[in-house]
């Protein structure tokens, strides 16, 4: 049996990473890691402690001290704060607006990064985030950044928002939140939101799922032949 590698997946706000890293991950039978939902329980921690967003050294010890967990579910992983499922509360809109504050505070970042490095060790898994292939697993054989217009993105998060009837915001806020979000992601000081040099870019706004999941799992089965 082939040992399973590192598969680093970045890109903006709903790209579709996680939908496709689960997949993948699930084609290879490989762990599947979603560091964004890391950022987002500690942002969700620091709100129910009622923190300030700018209590920089509060959210730090607070990223240091609380266990972050994940198990498999369908479809959904789930996700634990401490001990206690927080899959749902992770998503809602008051942490969707406040997580780029915390995910730009250098101190969380590092601890955050020192926890994926310790999951993703023995390889056999799929990671996906911002900075995964350029500073958490800079040594990933494969790198994978994915991108779509604000446009198409926006798109998706409504249909999605509409599937699963949750009060949506109209086309053209969803565009607007994401292109801020990417503006945020993109400027922070510390491992902003850009491609690898070494990273295969794959522009999904005319893919279906299935062909990115093709196209990604296409591309770790060349890669673990030539390792
Ligand atoms: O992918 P997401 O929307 O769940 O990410 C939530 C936030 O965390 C988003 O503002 C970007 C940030 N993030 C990050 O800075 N680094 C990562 N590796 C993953 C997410």
């Amino acid at each position: 049996m082939t040992k399973g590698i590192q598969v680093a997946i970045d890109g903006p706000a709903s790209a579709g990473k996680s939908t496709v890293a689960k997949l993948v991950a699930k084609r290879f039978n490989y762990v599947y890691c979603d560091t964004g939902a890391m950022y987002r329980v500690v942002t969700l921690a620091a709100l129910r402690k009622g923190l300030s967003m700018d209590d920089t050294d509060q959210i730090v010890r607070l990223a240091q001290q609380i266990k972050i967990s994940f198990q498999p579910g369908d479809p959904e992983q789930r996700v634990f704060l401490d001990g206690d499922e927080v899959t749902q509360d992770i998503r809602q809109g008051q942490i969707d607006n406040n997580v780029s504050a915390v995910a730009a505070i250098p101190a969380v970042r590092t601890e955050m990064t020192r926890q994926q490095r310790e999951i993703a060790q023995n390889g056999g898994i799929v990671m996906d985030g911002r900075d995964i292939g350029t500073t958490v697993l800079p040594n990933a054989p494969v790198k994978i950044f994915m991108v779509a217009t604000a446009y198409e993105r926006a798109r998706r998060r409504y249909v999605e928002n509409k599937a699963k009837g949750i009060a949506t915001a109209s086309l053209e806020e969803l565009q607007k939140e994401i292109e801020l979000r990417d503006k945020k992601d993109s400027t922070r000081a510390v491992s902003p939101l850009t491609q690898a040099p070494d990273a295969t870019r794959l522009d999904t706004t005319n893919l279906t799922i299935d062909q990115v999941v093709d196209e990604i799992s296409k591309i770790i089965k060349k890669t673990q032949e030539q390792l």
